[in-house]
């Protein structure tokens, strides 16, 4: 099937197709990559509403199609030598993700030599009150927030001392799309992991936060690729992006 390609401007493009076949064409070109992978915890869809496509973590007897750790080696390839990997993850994908990691990229939270695993981050949700939100589900402990991983690729230079751990409050995006996250962590770290003039890239990006944060940030100067396999991801980034409220100026501005 062709893919759609979404102009927002000449260098910000949100592509209707699959990360397998779209994330190849960008092979060492990507700065940042946020990704919001579709892991398929077991009984995800069942239990949270997820009504996309989800993948296995890793091939096995009883997997088809693409992976997490396909879409993990597919990042590496598409990250320019020093670039950064932000992946959000939840208490089952958490420990995977890390082992392949390290196993895979390196492991800098052990040896701070090179590249690969660097740290967990996170977000924690809280009330508009200050309390911690404990209305995400869980009768043995609620989440209030998720796990973040930070790795980089090789060697980098690109440092900042933004915390990794962002308190927020829970998205507010009035559409219909599972797992959206919020905008504002990714503001403050692509405040630091990313220049402008540089190339963000979301893949599985549904309504694509980290694009909409970078573009708060930089504006025009900023290039970013949105990829995810679904039209209707595409309608609801448009819709989320209309949201932001926009300066006098004409640009989006810097908050929700
Ligand atoms: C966890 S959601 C991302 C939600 C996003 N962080 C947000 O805030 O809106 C994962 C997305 O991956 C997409 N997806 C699943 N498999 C894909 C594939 N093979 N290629 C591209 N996108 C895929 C789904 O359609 C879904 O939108």
């Amino acid at each position: 099937m062709p893919e759609t390609i979404h102009e927002v401007r000449d260098n910000q493009r949100y592509i209707v197709g699959d990360v397998e076949d779209v994330l190849p064409t960008l092979e060492l070109n990507a700065d940042v990559i946020c990704l919001d992978d579709a892991w398929a915890r077991p009984q995800r869809a069942d239990w949270f509403g997820v009504e996309y496509e989800t993948h296995d973590f890793s091939s096995g007897a009883d997997s088809d199609g693409i992976t997490t750790t396909d879409i993990l080696d597919l990042c590496k390839d598409s990250l320019v030598e020093g670039g950064w990997l932000i992946a959000d993850a939840d208490d089952w994908l958490l420990p995977r993700l890390i082992n392949y990691l390290r196993k895979d990229w390196g492991d800098v939270a052990a040896s701070y030599d090179g590249g690969g695993y660097r740290r967990i981050g996170g977000v924690t949700f809280q009330t508009k009150a200050g309390e911690p939100d404990k209305s995400t589900p869980g009768m043995y402990l609620s989440n209030g927030g998720y796990p973040v991983v930070f790795a980089h690729k090789g060697e980098t230079d690109r440092r900042t001392s933004v915390s990794a751990r962002q308190i927020t409050r829970q998205a507010s995006f009035d559409g219909d799309w599972g797992s959206v996250k919020p905008i504002d962590p990714y503001q403050a770290w692509l405040a630091g992991l990313l220049n402008e003039g540089e190339h963000l890239v979301v893949p599985c990006a549904g309504t694509a936060p980290a694009a909409i944060a970078a573009e708060q940030l930089f504006g025009e100067d900023i290039q970013y690729t949105c990829i995810d396999k679904e039209p209707k991801a595409l309608e609801m980034f448009k819709k989320r992006r209309d949201e932001v409220k926009l300066t006098d100026e004409g640009e989006l501005s810097t908050f929700e």
